[in-house]
């Protein structure tokens, strides 16, 4: 994980990597993660005409909170939903680069979508609870995925899960009722306990709090510093106040650029890049 040291630039480095894409990448920061589990190196992205990703990379480490930003459109959400597959099912859409989980490559033919999906797990801005119950809605990945051997390992996962959510107390009486009848921040982290049930490496969230109220969003965000101590975190927001509050490093992106990653508090108070600049002081987007 990066410090926040509050350092310039020239102490982090440009970061002109090796690509496979189409140009240099002028990505300003540290791409690299001390410990890395996804590493992706000149990621190009097209939907038909639309180059939604313009020779991206960035590594994500284990055990850090990575918070993608930038305005509507740069490619925040393409960016993550490369990393577990979710823009596969996109029509028109046109990849490439290099994708790396643990150093495998997740584009590779032979990688099991579903299996990658469980290692990569991902929260949605709107909560999506499964039309099952509570119990259900968390047993389902360990069921498929024959993590349980029995009833009983069945329910200490689901248990745990929903503990590790901050959940089981609010649900433990009512596990048999629908996952859809609780509140939406209840069902966001039934979500969150949903991909933690399957022992995901990688969880990535895309705007988890937007439909949530304040307080809601305030246990989220325990919740998210609680799990980065288990998992990598990537997380898109459009709140820099949540990026501060939730991230240890910043990734800024801009018209499908990644212009600048760097330490959480360094860039929201010494950014190397006039766009990064712009938009953290609140001139743009
Ligand atoms: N399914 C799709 N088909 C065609 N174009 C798409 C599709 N999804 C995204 N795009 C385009 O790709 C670009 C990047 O979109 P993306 O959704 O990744 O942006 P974003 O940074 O997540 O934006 P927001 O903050 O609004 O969620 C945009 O120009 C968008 O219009
Ligand atoms: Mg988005």
């Amino acid at each position: 994980m990066e410090l926040a040291t509050g350092s310039t630039t020239a102490a982090e480095g440009s970061a002109t990597v090796p690509s496979t894409g189409s140009g240099t990448c002028q990505t300003v920061g540290n791409i690299h993660a001390r410990d890395p589990v996804i590493t992706v190196r000149g990621c190009n992205v097209h939907y038909g005409e639309t180059h939604a990703l313009k020779d991206v990379s960035l590594d994500i480490g284990r055990n850090e909170v990575v918070a993608l930003i930038g305005p509507s459109g740069c490619g925040k959400s393409t960016f993550i939903r490369c990393l577990n597959r979710m823009n596969d099912t996109i029509e028109g859409t046109r990849i490439t680069g290099e994708f790396r989980l643990d150093g495998q490559d997740i584009y590779a033919r032979d990688m099991d979508v579903v299996m990658l999906r469980a290692r990569v797990g991902m929260v949605f801005q709107k909560p999506n609870p499964f039309p099952k119950s509570i119990y259900e809605n968390v047993a389902y990945g360990p069921r498929i995925h024959g993590l349980a051997g029995s009833r009983r390992e069945l329910d200490d996962i689901v248990y745990g899960s929903l503990e590790r959510a901050g959940l089981l107390d609010e649900v433990r009486q009512r596990l048999d009722e629908p996952g859809t009848g609780l509140s939406g921040g209840q069902q966001q982290r039934l979500c969150i306990a949903r991909a933690i049930a399957v022992s995901p490496e990688v969880i990535l969230m895309d705007e988890p709090c937007s439909a949530l109220d304040p307080i809601a969003t305030a246990r989220i965000e325990d919740l998210i510093d609680e799990i980065s101590r288990n998992y990598a975190i990537a997380i898109v927001t459009h709140s820099m106040q949540q990026a501060a509050r939730v991230s240890q490093r910043v990734a800024y992106f801009h018209l499908g650029t990644l212009v600048e990653v760097g330490a959480t508090d360094r860039i929201f108070t010494n950014p190397s890049h006039r766009l990064t600049e712009d938009y953290v002081t609140g001139r743009f987007g």
